[in-house]
């Protein structure tokens, strides 16, 4: 064993069924017809032991609960070791709040990120004597645990939905939406749950990486409003969808990466739903659905 990923959450934003939505997916997850999801989360060990979680999603109590592997190993000690950020949004942020209870873990993220919580000061609720934060410079790797190292890429996306103003840049490159390059024992692995378009960086990060955890938001970029559900496409969220030209199964088709594996899916998507034909079109492309408990090991 070189590596092992957890995926805690594999839902966007609101989750599988989201509180306040009645579609189709929504529907069958509340009536136990399709696995019910939380949101978007990953978590890697190399030890079997310590855990680095990417993203704190506000479901991560539950996830914490819901998977052994995070459950306190004495009377006040968590396997967590570290949490890397990869935006602001409210649901890779949110579960900061949780981890407030006295645990000490150590926070990476980019300056720009920073820049975002420092000024909402119910952050503060994370005890800067036992958080202690690393800033990251992109494209620059860190060493995070004691035989592992990660990297932040910039990917394509935009400023989180409570920045926006009236003009959005959904193609913005820098450090307010990164993806995560995790490298142990000769593993790596690959972290992108939100992109807007795909880069030659990314491209060649994908080229030598042993598992690729990517954006699966949308399955077709007017889903949304084709389901009535908004008037927003997967684009101006900042999210490449699978399907189409522009979409990340034309992408990716020409890279041999073992693992390709889809998170950060959101509750309209049709590949929730086993034997749609989305989800055999995405399978036939080589890529797997995450679930909340799946697992692989490197
Ligand atoms: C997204 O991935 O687009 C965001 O999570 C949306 C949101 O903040 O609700
Ligand atoms: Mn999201
Ligand atoms: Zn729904």
């Amino acid at each position: 064993m070189r590596m092992r990923a957890l995926v805690l959450g594999a839902a966007a934003g609101g989750g599988l069924p989201q509180w306040n939505c009645g579609c189709r997916n929504c529907d069958a997850a509340r009536a136990g017809k399709l696995a019910a999801q939380t949101q978007s989360s990953l978590a890697v060990t190399v030890d079997d032991k310590t855990w680095i979680i990417f993203n704190a999603s506000p479901d991560i109590r539950a996830q914490f609960t819901n998977n052994r592997q995070l459950w306190p190993t004495h009377l006040r000690e968590s396997p967590l070791h570290s949490l890397v950020l990869t935006n602001a949004d409210i649901d890779h942020i949110a579960g900061l709040l949780t981890l407030r209870e006295k645990q000490p873990f150590t926070l990476f993220l980019t300056e720009r990120l920073d820049e975002i919580l420092k000024p909402n000061s119910v952050f503060q609720a994370l005890d800067p004597a036992l958080v202690s934060k690393r800033i990251c410079k992109l494209d620059t790797w860190f060493q995070i645990g004691a035989t592992s190292k990660a990297r932040l890429f910039p990917v394509p996306g935009k400023v989180p939905l409570f920045l926006e103003k009236d003009e959005v840049d959904t193609g913005m490159l820098g450090e307010q939406t990164v993806g995560i390059e995790f490298e142990a024992n000769g593993a790596r692995l690959l972290y992108v749950p939100g992109c807007a378009a795909i880069t030659a960086e990314i491209e060649a990060k994908v080229t030598d990486a042993d598992a690729l955890f990517f954006d699966g938001t949308l399955f077709d970029d007017r889903e949304m409003i084709t389901a009535g559900l908004g008037q927003k496409t997967g684009k101006r969220m900042g999210h490449m969808s699978m399907s189409g030209e522009e979409g990340s199964l034309a992408a990716f088709h020409k890279f041999k990466c073992p693992r390709k594996i889809f998170v950060h899916i959101n509750n309209t998507n049709p590949v929730w739903a086993e034997g749609s034909p989305e989800r055999k079109e995405v399978e036939a492309n080589g890529w797997e659905i995450g679930y909340d408990g799946m697992e692989i090991t490197l």
